[in-house]
């Protein structure tokens, strides 16, 4: 069918247009960024958000910096571009394919010394380039690769947004189930509200209901009930950051979700390019996890859901120990357990 969502980040001539993820599901609105704090800004305050597409965001806000530096020669331009990198990496810490791709988009810099700078800010935008269009064809693959393990008809639970929203476009866990869907229309969503962000909701049942796929909204807590019910057969995920053993970070309350299935033996897969893991990290207890404002819990658009004053924690990831993880669909194949071992071979493939 003829595509029907926005990509969620492009190149506007000189400049980087983000749809504004925070107006969705009510409002299309483009902000077109002209500066790379402009992109920080919006990946902080989560008008892009999603891993892999804050990693996109992340080089192509270098590629708008290392336009606008000056510098005589190449040495000046290295030192400040080097300081733009720490400031666009530092914008979010959990997810694994932002500082990924600043490492990227500086090994250009970093083994083309020799070069004038006008090469240099050509080569970081071709590099931008070429991460933005390898995250859409990664995600086509993890696509076709988890079409084979989604079941004729199957009930597909999802959490979060990991849709083409949260990528270039197609999305991980979404570009599953939309490959699963063109060969098989009778497959049908379950989305989590995934509170307090509401990316379930707000995201992912607005990019199904786009590309025509079933989908139903539910509450984060029902998913025990649907699950003792046998009214899901298979859960998809996304992942922010997966360490050398599997164990997987993602939006908080996925960990409660591969619980439930593990413990009504329900398939837990987790769909994911290779650029979100992290196999410095020996395991998931490694992983940094976002602390966000409290007021995304205590207030629903800008509205009090609890008493004046209340206290209120908010982490935004939580941790899915690999024991609980049936797959991890790559662009390069499903990995299984053992996964230190299959995790090292994806990476080498
Ligand atoms: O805080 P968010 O909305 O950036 O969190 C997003 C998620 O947790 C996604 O599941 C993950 O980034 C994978 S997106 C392909």
């Amino acid at each position: 069918m003829a595509k029907q969502w926005f990509p969620p980040i492009y190149w506007d001539g000189d400049a980087v247009a983000l749809l504004d993820q925070r107006l969705l599901p009510h409002k299309e609105v483009v902000l077109r960024c002209t500066t790379p704090q402009q992109i920080v800004q919006a990946i902080k305050k989560m008008a892009i958000r999603g891993a892999p597409a804050v990693g996109v965001a992340g080089a192509m806000a270098l590629a708008l910096g290392a336009r606008a530096i000056q510098a005589a020669d190449t040495q000046t331009f290295h030192s400040k571009f080097v300081r733009l990198c720490h400031q666009v990496r530092n914008a979010r810490p959990t997810g694994n394919n932002l500082s990924w791709a600043v490492e990227r988009v500086y090994t250009v810099v970093a083994e083309n010394g020799k070069e004038d700078v006008p090469t240099l800010r050509r080569l970081i935008w071709e590099m931008a380039d070429t991460i933005r269009r390898e995250d859409v064809e990664a995600n086509l693959a993890i696509g076709s690769w988890g079409r084979e393990i989604i079941p004729q008809g199957a009930r597909i639970l999802t959490y979060c947004n990991a849709g083409a929203l949260a990528t270039a476009d197609y999305g991980t866990a979404v570009g599953v189930i939309r490959s699963a869907h063109e060969s098989d229309p009778s497959v049908q969503v379950i989305s989590c509200e995934t509170r307090p962000f509401l990316q379930g909701s707000r995201l992912t049942v607005y990019e199904l209901m786009k590309s025509g796929i079933p989908v139903t909204l539910v509450t984060d807590n029902a998913v025990g009930t649907l699950m003792q019910q046998k009214k899901i057969d298979v859960v998809v995920v996304g992942a922010d950051r997966i360490a050398a053993n599997g164990d997987t970070a993602n939006k908080i309350g996925t960990y409660m979700v591969a619980v439930l299935a593990a413990t009504h033996n329900i398939p837990f897969y987790v769909a994911a390019p290779r650029s979100t893991i992290d196999a410095t990290l020996a395991d998931g207890s490694l992983i940094p996890i976002e602390q966000r404002d409290p007021r995304e819990v205590t207030h629903l658009n800008g509205r009090p859901m609890a008493p004046a004053g209340a206290t209120a924690v908010n982490p935004a990831f939580d941790v899915t120990p690999a024991k609980y993880i049936s797959g991890i669909i790559t662009e390069v194949g499903i990995v299984r357990k053992p996964y230190g071992k299959t995790i090292r071979q994806a990476l080498q493939a």
